[in-house]
């Protein structure tokens, strides 16, 4: 009997060589396209995070807005998304991170956050950290308390999550790649 984690990991493709050669790309698009295992995953996260007493949930761009709309909705919680430069009309705060090569950025609305607000942040992955790392110091900038960082995927060999963990604050992800 597989356990729920297990059940989704089941379901996430691995697709060699893209977006180029070496990536193992973990694709959570049939996890999400099968009713039973988009509840699975999503119910994972909800019992996790209910009664916790959190106020907001910030999901990444673009992956991450996709669970993290569904378990803010869930939760009865408010949604913020935390996105790619240049996206976000109105006054926003912005934290640069590395990349391989250059760097990008992530934005927020000014008013996306109260100070002393609850926050969960989730992606789907953490590779390096970077981006998660970014969004946590962005919501930190805002007065949040970033409670923890979720994934559904934690590629463990590339440190990432250490990396965020680094940071203090708590990491949780449903399935490991090592
Ligand atoms: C992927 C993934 C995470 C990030 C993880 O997003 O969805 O957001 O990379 O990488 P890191 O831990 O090394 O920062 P990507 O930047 O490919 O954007 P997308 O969601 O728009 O595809
Ligand atoms: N983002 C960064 N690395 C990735 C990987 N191996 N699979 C899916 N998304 C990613």
């Amino acid at each position: 009997m597989l356990s729920n984690a297990e059940f989704v990991r089941d379901r996430i493709r691995t697709v060699p060589d893209w977006p180029k050669p070496g990536v193992m790309f973990r694709d959570i698009t049939p996890v999400l396209q099968e009713p039973r295992s988009f509840r699975v995953l999503v119910d994972i996260f909800v019992h996790r995070y209910m009664n916790q007493g959190l106020d907001l949930i910030a999901g990444i761009d673009a992956r991450g807005f996709i669970v993290g709309s569904v378990l803010a909705y869930e939760l009865n919680l408010g949604f913020v998304p935390v996105r790619k430069r240049g996206k976000l009309p109105y006054t926003t705060v912005a934290e640069e991170y590395q990349l391989e090569y250059g760097s990008a950025a992530v934005e927020m609305h000014t008013d996306a956050v109260q100070a002393g607000q609850k926050v969960l942040v989730i992606d789907d992955l953490i590779a390096t950290g970077g981006t998660m790392v970014a969004a946590i110091k962005l919501l930190q900038r805002l007065g949040a308390t970033v409670t923890e960082a979720a994934s559904i995927i934690d590629l463990v060999y590339l440190k990432g999550s250490d990396a965020v963990r680094a940071t203090g604050t708590p990491v949780y992800s449903v399935c490991t790649y090592e």
